[in-house]
């Protein structure tokens, strides 16, 4: 019985042995912070990024300290991830442990309850209604609309005066998503709407102090004025039987499992969220495009050889665009694909950790740190994108490799606007370049940030109508 009661001893023994080993190598191998420096006390590195390009900041440290790196801005201990797998980590596959983050200055200004200052079972059922309102089977009966209001916008700066493109394109993209929120808005509400969102802009980015007079609480106050707005409109709309597929009347269309409707509150942040998601973004990308196109005329040529021949199918532009000519201009998909990487508009994203992150059995993202996704730096990174600061709209003739094509974003809050923001571009450069002409004025180096990065002083150009004979 001993022996037997020994020899049953030493196999366990034996068997757990592997078990053993690898529990007292983990315990050695101590999982750290990610690499990097976190600066002066209290002010961490936010000197160091503000002085200095931002793509400079970020890009040193990725050479220094690899894909994950620790720094300290703005009063808050940050991890940047600057790789396709540690990004996808973030966005994808580990999602639930890092929630969207926002100043709480910026989220008044929205609205608390916008789809993206949520996760989980909120977030889940606004961005299906939201990408309901901006599914391909929608958008594509937009198209008529958004032709009109191109030909219009590009009509009215075609004076010969010089335009700060940025800024007039802003009213286009305003115009398109007023389009996809509401349907066909009355001129009076869309003008109110107008007025009151340009002056919630542009106090968005001010030091947000709310002190009469300063920009920021004319933003304060311009947001109390769109809500009673929306609300008379919701009012209005209540009162009318709803079939459109706009995505006002999604939401108010909506009842939960329990047969409970959104709130007009819900209803009003989501709108102005939506609002503030597509308008600077397509503004900025299309004023990038613009100057891309204007520094080539190699590429000018091309583009406009594509878009030429559907303008000729069309009897000369005398019948509107389809959307079947819209889905087949592959070039021009391809300038708006590289000049999204280019450009990264949106050069990388916010999300906080929920909880203590082990990233790949490591490091440690600590609960509360905020987590930094670098768009930008996966696509400036030579080992996915050869010469990757050159325009070479032809490397997407091979689609990228996963994970590498980022601008807009990855997951569950991964943008659900990409279509119209793409059916928009190409109808606006259907246009531009078939009908008009344009001249930059003055230096086209330099970037500012509106916070999206833009060509300097939004791109000055003067525009004019080509005469055909
Ligand atoms: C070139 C144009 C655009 C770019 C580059 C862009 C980029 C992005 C990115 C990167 C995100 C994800 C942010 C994150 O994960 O934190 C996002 C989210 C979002 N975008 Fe866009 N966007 C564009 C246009 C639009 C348009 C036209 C609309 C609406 C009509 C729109 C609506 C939204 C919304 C509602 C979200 C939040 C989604 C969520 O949290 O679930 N975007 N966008």
């Amino acid at each position: 019985m001993g022996v037997i009661l020994l020899l049953c001893s030493l196999f366990c023994a034996l068997v757990s042995m592997p078990l053993l080993m690898k529990l007292w190598r983990r315990s050695k191998e101590r999982i750290t912070l990610p690499p990097g420096s976190m600066g002066w006390p209290y002010v961490g590195e936010t000197l160091q990024l503000y002085s200095q390009n931002p793509d400079v900041f970020f890009i040193t440290r990725q050479k220094r300290y690899g894909e994950i790196f620790k720094t300290h801005i703005l009063g808050c201990p940050c991890v940047m991830l600057a790789s396709p797998e540690a990004i996808r980590f973030v966005l994808v596959t580990q999602a639930p442990l890092f929630k969207p983050t926002y100043p709480p200055s910026k989220e008044q200004l929205i609205g608390a309850s916008a789809l993206f200052f949520h996760q989980n079972g909120y977030h889940t059922q606004m961005r299906k209604l939201v990408q309901a309102s901006l599914s391909l089977s929608i958008i594509k009966n937009l198209v008529p609309d958004i032709e009109a209001i191109a030909i219009a916008a590009l009509e009215s700066w075609s004076t010969g005066k010089v335009v700060n493109t940025f800024h007039e394109l802003k009213k286009f993209t305003f115009d398109v998503a007023i389009l996809s929120i509401f349907g066909n808005l009355d001129a009076y509400n869309k003008e109110k709407l107008k007025k009151n969102y340009n002056t919630l802009d542009r106090g968005y980015n001010s030091f947000p102090i709310n002190i009469p007079g300063t920009l920021y609480s004319k933003s304060v106050l311009a947001r109390k004025r769109l809500g009673q707005i929306l609300n008379e409109i919701i009012r209005e709309r209540r009162e009318k039987i709803l079939v459109e597929k706009d995505l006002l009347s999604i939401l108010l269309n909506f009842e939960d499992e329990k047969g409970r409707c959104l709130t007009d509150m819900q209803i009003a942040d989501n709108i102005i969220g939506v609002l503030f998601a597509a308008q600077d973004t397509t503004a900025s990308l299309l004023t990038w495009i613009l100057k891309y196109i204007q520094l080539d005329s190699n590429l000018l040529e091309a583009i406009k050889e594509e878009q030429k021949a559907i303008y000729d199918a069309n009897d000369g532009g005398n019948r509107p665009l389809t959307w079947a000519q819209t889905r087949n201009m592959p070039f021009t998909n391809r300038v708006i694909m590289e000049s999204l990487r280019l450009a990264s508009i949106v050069s990388f994203t916010f999300r906080e950790a929920v909880d203590d992150v082990e990233y790949k059995g490591k490091f440690l993202i600590p609960k509360g740190w905020k987590v930094l996704p670098l768009f930008r730096n996966v696509h400036h990174c030579p080992d996915f994108y050869t010469d990757p600061h050159e325009f070479n709209p032809s490397r997407f003739e091979a689609g990228p490799k996963p994970n590498t094509f980022l601008p807009f974003g990855n997951g569950v809050h991964a943008c659900p606007g990409n279509e119209v923001a793409k059916l928009e571009m190409l109808i606006f450069i259907h246009h531009v370049v078939n009908k008009f002409r344009w001249e930059v004025v003055g230096s086209t180096n330099g970037v500012q940030y509106d916070p999206f990065p833009v060509p300097q002083q939004g791109l000055p150009a003067k525009f004019w109508k080509e005469f055909r004979a």
